[in-house]
């Protein structure tokens, strides 16, 4: 061997021996993977993912897989040797290079192989930073030409860039079948696919049995689920045409990391994302999510509405099939037309409206896109088996026709997002139609003559008075009480407010012994007591400087004792002795909400669905102060400590009034006395003294985003970037990584999707302007609906509050003023 040689050999060595340090990205001819030998693992480019042998839980067996590389729970995503596991560390990867099959074997036993779509020239398998293992023909140009995808062939895990569906060229189809267990990935009989009817949609399957059906795309999401919407972590896209039928998501920030996943054992189709601050991953969205999207739960003809008790109603013009069997809540049989079709008769049928609804199961249904709601009904009514219409495309106006035969299935009804469809009903219905016993609906299409047209015409105006209440009491029942609140004003006759005895109070409190104390406000100290009869109060003692006369102090005190909402903290009375003034309120067990969401221990109390339902209570209390109409009260000082709960944690909001009982509330909006707490004010109010409606609702922005971190406003500051919590949250949110706000101790939340509507709420209350922030009255409805939300606009107070305080002189306030309330410029 000469020296030249050597030294040539030598170098080879070399960069193999860093090659290996580096991991493999690829597997061409010479190459394997095996389990027992030298190089064990294929890595992307980026780092991402990871092909290699695995064994799952508490299995003994071998599997050749992918999984994130980062992560450090080991989560698979695909496994090639499903169904032929490896019973030891014998199992290698090779690559067949004449026919550009990759090749799993046991000790020359061949248990996984690809089957390449064409002979390659030079085939070499690489494992792309998307998680898909593609193999490829090095000598053809086109870099998407693969032989061959692990994308095509999906286990239980849906990636970003996958394709769920249909190529309708080669017939593959991509779908998700579950792992039996966790301890082993062979194929389970649950499933998730995308089925091609006339109308296509995907079921959830155990066995040949629906579990779940995501309803047809209809341009802006699958008509079960209105609540997947542009959000920042993820955009999506249905694709269909003569080649392709799939739909597809990808990740905004390819930094945050999430997947869809098919469970057997909890029967569910879970959207995780990897939050990086807990190390776990959480639930994103779940299918099916409540009772209503059990398949066929109300049987046919029936919507499934989940704010009704029972849940399943007969569609109008429809009854119970077995009456009995119905009443006994078993909705099996489902509901029969009051009156049959004839189908003789068929053009004198007309339709009834319905809306918000899932479109029923399309297995027997007709799709043409080319044409409008008008011929739709035509064709509809033409064939007397045609039970219903919609658009199948309800983007602006709403476009394209879906027709469904038969029965109708599996139909329910949502709060916001659902769409229309016409229910085909014999003539008869709407002559002989009893308002009174139907729920709402809306005759569209009554035909011949004119006298039916006029009954038609009149019962059309009865109908929809008649939908809209109905809507409305639907509303109602899915506690969008807004209505009820703006009513429920308060009444016109003066109300006796007691006015207790200072002995008295006194004595309820112990002489307001420190030991009483249990909070100091703004206004003053506040005390816990028990009247002689064993009520509990809580007595706000206020510090004197009023400035009011006693009867204007009275007089408004009577005007705030009259403000009654469950979430609002209720005035019991009040004490006027010599310099004294004191307020008495009911006693709230819990204490205040920063008590809670600021505490390690306490603020694992509070999962979400308690702070969601925290969240909307203080949302309805505002709004029922903003918009009384004879006593509008913009409280300006909302903050946790100022939000109670009671002994089941509803929350109640105190310190209501407090501008107008200290006699500072003008009408005109602008006051030099500036009442309010650090980290809660907008910048408008802290600044100019402007208040409004808009700068309750920038605190309660605030409040919101402390509920969901878990963090102080004021006293957060990112080490790193000098923001506060509203630039923190700001900064996430246009990074596309807002779920790291989210409170750790806060538990495995199933509703990240729900946390992250809220989030996207409360930076909209935060907007730096008061005009693009939305009233209270949109805001509870923003946050009760899964309505699609505008894009927020950068946030008032987005650095340390010096930085963004306009005018000298109140900066220089702002920073030195006290901790709790500040009073500011005072005018007297
Ligand atoms: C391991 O990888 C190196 C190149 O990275 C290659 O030279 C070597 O042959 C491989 N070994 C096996 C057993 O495939
Ligand atoms: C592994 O499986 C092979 C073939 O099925 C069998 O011959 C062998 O005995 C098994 N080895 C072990 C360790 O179970
Ligand atoms: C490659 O596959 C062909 C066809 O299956 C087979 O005849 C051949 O032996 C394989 N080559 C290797 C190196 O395994
Ligand atoms: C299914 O979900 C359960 C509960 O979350 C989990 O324990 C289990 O590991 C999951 N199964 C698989 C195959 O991942
Ligand atoms: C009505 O539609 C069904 C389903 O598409 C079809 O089978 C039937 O032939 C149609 N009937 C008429 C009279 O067009
Ligand atoms: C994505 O996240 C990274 C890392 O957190 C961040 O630096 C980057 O700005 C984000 N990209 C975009 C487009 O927001």
């Amino acid at each position: 061997m000469s020296f030249m040689r050597i030294i040539f050999l030598c170098y080879h060595i070399l960069v193999c021996l860093s090659e290996i340090s580096l991991a493999l990205d690829s597997i061409s001819q010479d190459l394997s993977l095996s389990d027992d030998g030298e190089n064990t693992t294929l890595v992307s480019k980026d780092g991402t993912f990871e092909l290699g042998f695995f064994t799952p839980g508490n299995s003994q067996k071998r599997y050749l897989g992918i999984w994130y590389r980062k992560i450090p729970v080991q989560t698979v995503v695909w496994v090639a040797n499903r169904l032929n596991p490896i019973n030891d560390s014998s199992g290698i990867l090779r690559m067949n290079s004449s026919t550009g099959d990759l090749v799993l074997t046991q000790k020359g036993t061949v248990l996984w192989s690809t089957t390449s779509s064409r002979k390659p020239e030079s085939p070499v398998a690489l494992l792309l930073d998307s998680g898909n293992l593609v193999v490829r023909d090095e000598k053809d140009a086109s870099a998407d030409a693969y032989l061959w995808q692990s994308f095509d062939y999906p286990t239980d895990t849906f990636l970003p860039e996958m394709k769920f569906g249909w190529d309708l060229r080669t017939g593959l189809h991509r779908r998700l079948t579950a792992w039996k267990s966790p301890d082993d990935p062979s194929p389970s009989d649950f499933s998730f696919g995308m089925v091609l009817n006339n109308y296509p949609e995907a079921y959830m399957m155990k066995g040949d049995q629906k579990l779940y059906r995501s309803g047809p795309w209809n341009g802006l999401h699958s008509s079960g689920s209105p609540q997947v919407k542009a959000n920042p972590i993820y955009d999506f896209k249905f694709v269909s045409n003569k080649d392709e039928l799939y739909y597809t998501y990808s990740l905004k920030n390819s930094s945050v990391i999430s997947r869809l996943v098919l469970n057997a054992t909890t029967s569910v189709r879970r959207r995780y994302v990897w939050i990086e601050s807990k190390q776990r991953w959480e639930v994103y969205t779940s299918v099916p999510l409540d009772l209503c999207d059990s398949y066929s739960l109300c049987g046919a003809n029936a919507n499934c509405v989940i704010s009704d008790s029972p849940v399943c109603q007969c569609l109008e013009g429809f009854k119970p099939k077995s009456p009995q069997a119905w009443s006994s809540m078993d909705w099996s049989h489902g509901c029969v037309r009051n009156r049959e079709l004839s189908c003789e008769n068929k053009h004198n049928d007309g339709f009834i409206k319905l809306t918000e609804l899932k479109t029923p199961d399309t297995t027997r249904s007709w799709l043409d896109q080319t044409i409008e709601l008008e011929e739709c009904r035509a064709k509809c009514l033409d064939n007397c088996s045609c039970m219903a219409y919609a658009n199948s495309d309800i983007i602006g106006q709403g476009s394209g026709c879906a027709m469904w035969f038969g029965d109708l299935i599996d139909i329910r009804q949502f709060a916001a997002g659902g769409q229309d469809v016409y229910v085909r009903m014999d003539a008869s219905e709407f002559e002989h139609q009893n308002m009174d016993h139907k729920k709402g609906g809306v005759v569209v299409a009554v035909t011949v003559s004119s006298a039916v047209a006029l009954i038609a015409g009149i019962l059309m105006i009865l109908g929809w008075c008649y939908r809209k209440k109905s809507h409305d009491s639907v509303k109602e029942r899915s506690n969008l009480s807004i209505k009820s609140n703006q009513n429920s004003g308060i009444q016109v006759d003066d109300i006796d407010l007691p006015v207790f005895g200072l002995s008295t109070i006194a004595k309820a409190t112990g002489n307001f012994t420190i030991k009483n104390k249990i909070g100091e406000g703004g206004f003053g100290p506040v005390y816990r007591g028990t009247l002689a009869d064993g009520l509990e109060i809580a007595v706000k003692r206020l510090s004197t400087s009023s400035g009011q006369g006693l009867t204007e102090f009275k007089n408004e005190v009577k005007l705030i004792a009259k403000l009654q909402h469950r979430n609002l903290v209720k005035l019991l009375g009040c004490c006027l002795e010599g310099e004294e003034k004191m307020l008495v309120y009911e006693y709230m067990l819990n204490g205040s909400l920063d008590s809670f969401i600021f505490d390690q221990q306490r603020s694992e109390l509070l999962d979400w669905s308690k702070r969601f339902n925290i969240i909307c209570g203080i949302a309805k209390g505002i709004l029922y102060l903003h918009q009384d109409s004879r006593l509008r009260i913009i409280h300006r000082d909302l903050k946790a400590s100022n939000v109670l709960l009671d002994s089941e944690l509803n929350p109640k909001i105190s310190d209501f009034g407090m501008a107008k009982i200290f006699g500072i509330d003008q009408n005109e909006g602008n006051t030099r006395r500036i009442v309010g707490t650090y980290g809660y004010m907008a910048p408008e109010y802290a600044t100019d003294g402007l208040f409004s409606v808009k700068s309750d609702v920038f605190s309660f922005g605030v409040l919101l985003m402390e509920i969901i971190s878990g963090k102080r406003s004021r006293g957060y500051y990112n080490q790193n970037h000098s923001q506060n919590l509203i630039g923190h949250a700001w900064k996430l949110w246009k990074e596309g990584k807002p779920l790291e706000l989210v409170d750790k101790s806060m538990g495995d939340s199933s509703f990240l999707s729900q946390i992250l509507h809220c989030i996207h709420v409360s930076l909209l209350c935060v907007q730096q302007n008061p005009e693009d922030r939305p009233g209270m009255s949109s805001v509870l409805l923003m946050l009760v609906s899964e309505l699609e939300l505008p894009e927020p606009k950068r946030p008032g107070f987005f650095g340390k509050y010096s930085a963004e305080a306009d005018s000298s002189t109140s900066k220089q306030q702002l920073c030195t003023t006290n901790e709790i309330t500040i009073t500011l410029l005072e005018a007297r």
